[in-house]
């Protein structure tokens, strides 16, 4: 069995890991630094794992970022969260599965919100249902994990900076495997 850290290190060396879908860095330097900034932020082990692993729906599904960015919802988030079910309790994919409700979730409730995305992030939320109608807002903000998405989309949101430090993967090994479910199961046999 592939255990999480194993299947990351292939997927973050991954081409698709390179694309930068409009942003100033990278796909795989983004989820990065977005881990970095949770890090800081003195997040838990769970989101700061959710925020190192937000993007991969980008590179892991059949429909790459690159749709996204020619106009048609990919549903990273969606097909990331699935993806990531194989390893990960919903602590870690709840946040990933709702970063992209949560930034139309934010962008209806927090006026100043919108005005602090890049370029590329205004542009992916037309594509993604734009602000969310109140009726949506009074639902998101009913899930379990809405607070957890919201800090893991302000963490996204500060992990575009071409000018900031890069971690490694590396650096997360040891929440991605506290975490990895198969890895526990392993142990106990
Ligand atoms: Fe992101």
């Amino acid at each position: 069995m592939t255990h999480a850290y194993e299947a990351l290190t292939e997927l973050f060396e991954s081409e698709g890991a390179k694309e930068y879908l409009g942003e100033d860095v990278s796909i795989a330097t983004h989820m990065l630094q977005t881990a970095q900034v949770a890090r800081a932020a003195g997040a838990s082990a769970e989101l700061i794992v959710a925020a190192v692993v937000h993007d991969v729906g980008h590179f892991s599904g059949a429909m790459s970022g690159l749709e996204l960015m020619r106009g048609h919802d990919n549903r990273h988030d969606a097909i990331a969260a699935e993806w990531l079910s194989q390893w990960f309790d919903a602590a870690v994919t709840e946040p990933v599965r709702l970063h992209v409700a949560a930034k139309r979730y934010l962008c209806a409730t927090d006026a100043a919100y919108y005005d602090r995305l890049s370029d590329a992030s205004k542009y992916t939320m037309s594509v993604q249902g734009g602000e969310m109608s109140a009726a949506e807002v009074a639902t998101f903000a009913a899930e379990p994990h809405c607070e957890s998405a919201t800090a893991l989309r302000r963490f996204d949101d500060a992990g575009k900076d071409p000018e900031a430090p890069v971690p490694a993967l590396a650096d997360f090994r040891a929440e991605i495997e506290a975490l990895d479910r198969t890895l526990r199961s392993s142990a106990a046999i």
